[in-house]
């Protein structure tokens, strides 16, 4: 029934950086370069099996948190199976199975964890059936780039840089490992509905603000000071950082055409808030939001207590999650089927 199979486990990623707008919308090519943060507790558990396309199923199948998939997540996760193929020169059908251990609806970005964990499963699984010639790992973050350009990211643990450039320069680098600095991604989930508009979609979008130039221009400046503050390990300026380029990337969005307002109500109370305790009570917070209306509260070690307490006190706060740096993606031993 199946030919061969392998699982691999991969950890998402919040930006200090964002990534806001394609030059190439069909390689995923980003406008800017951007870095992150890989996350210790958010991770996508996948299983892929390359299977003989007879007697049990033709068409791939994809199964995500216990439900097989149909609309557009079926397609997209068809769509970059079809990459898989088309590179490594088969035409198998796949079953897909895939485990995320947060909610998919709570402002982590599930795409990069997916994608990535996709990507590594499927050609190990082809590396297991016997195939010499699946790509290196720079070659599978080129791939799930295509899919979800924040995946390439997550194929490195801890600080990861991820430069702008062409098909073969826009890669992400380590910056410093997951042990370097005990940062912590405190998720103050407000809205766990799901959005309106897609990143990927947002993306495209990007270039009809006109801010979108002055914003891309920023960045570099932005990306120096913020590698500098990791290595430094300085909350106050990567938090600064943070803030600001978050604020620029929501003013891109809002200012698109049409506008995209991923902001809610509470979002901005919250930003508020968190100023609040920062300016006036000397905790040391800031944070950052994603293409959603869901805050990532940054904070040192020492405060993860303190700030897990006040978020979840919080009248509009649904839940929290926390996250510290988190590893590369791991081959796993036990499948999902
Ligand atoms: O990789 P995508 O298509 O899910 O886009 C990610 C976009 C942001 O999360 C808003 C920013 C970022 O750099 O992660």
């Amino acid at each position: 029934m199946y030919r061969c199979k392998a699982t691999c486990r991969a950890y998402a990623n919040i930006a200090f950086v964002k990534y806001w707008g394609v030059v190439d919308a069909n390689l995923n090519l980003p406008a800017n370069g951007s870095l992150s943060m890989t996350l210790s507790h958010a991770h996508a558990t996948t299983t892929v099996a390359w299977t003989n396309g007879t007697p049990a199923w033709e068409a791939d199948i994809v199964v995500i948190d216990g439900k097989e998939q149909s609309g557009s997540v079926y397609r997209r996760t068809v769509s970059h199976l079809d990459r898989i193929r088309t590179a490594m020169g088969v035409n198998w059908p796949a079953r897909v199975e895939s485990r995320n251990s947060f909610p998919a609806s709570a402002g982590i970005a599930s795409s990069a964890s997916g994608f990535c964990a996709l990507t590594v499963a499927a050609c190990q699984a082809l590396a297991a059936g016997g195939r010499h010639d699946v790509p290196d790992q720079l070659h599978q973050a080129r791939l799930a780039r295509r899919a979800s350009g924040s995946a390439c990211r997550s194929f490195q643990g801890g600080f990861v840089e991820w430069s702008a450039g062409d098909d073969s320069t826009s890669v992400a680098c380590q910056v410093a490992g997951p042990d370097h600095w005990p940062l912590y991604d405190v998720v103050a989930v407000l809205d766990a509905g799901p959005k309106s508009v897609s990143s990927h979609d947002g993306h495209r979008l990007a270039a009809t603000s006109p801010l979108q130039k002055e914003r891309v221009r920023q960045v570099q400046s932005h990306l120096n000071a913020a590698r500098a503050a990791i290595h430094a390990r300085d909350l106050k300026t990567l938090g600064a950082i943070s803030e600001r380029d978050a604020m620029l990337m929501h003013a891109v969005m809002v200012s698109s055409e049409p506008p995209l307002l991923f902001l809610s109500a509470r979002s901005v109370a919250l930003m508020r808030q968190i100023r609040d305790w920062r300016l006036q009570e000397g905790l040391e917070v800031y944070f950052t939001v994603d293409a959603g209306p869901n805050l990532h509260v940054l904070c040192n070690e020492a405060d993860v207590g303190e700030v897990s307490h006040r978020l979840a006190r919080g009248p509009s706060v649904q839940d929290i999650l926390i996250n510290g740096p988190g590893p590369a993606p791991e081959l796993r031993n036990s499948h999902l089927f």
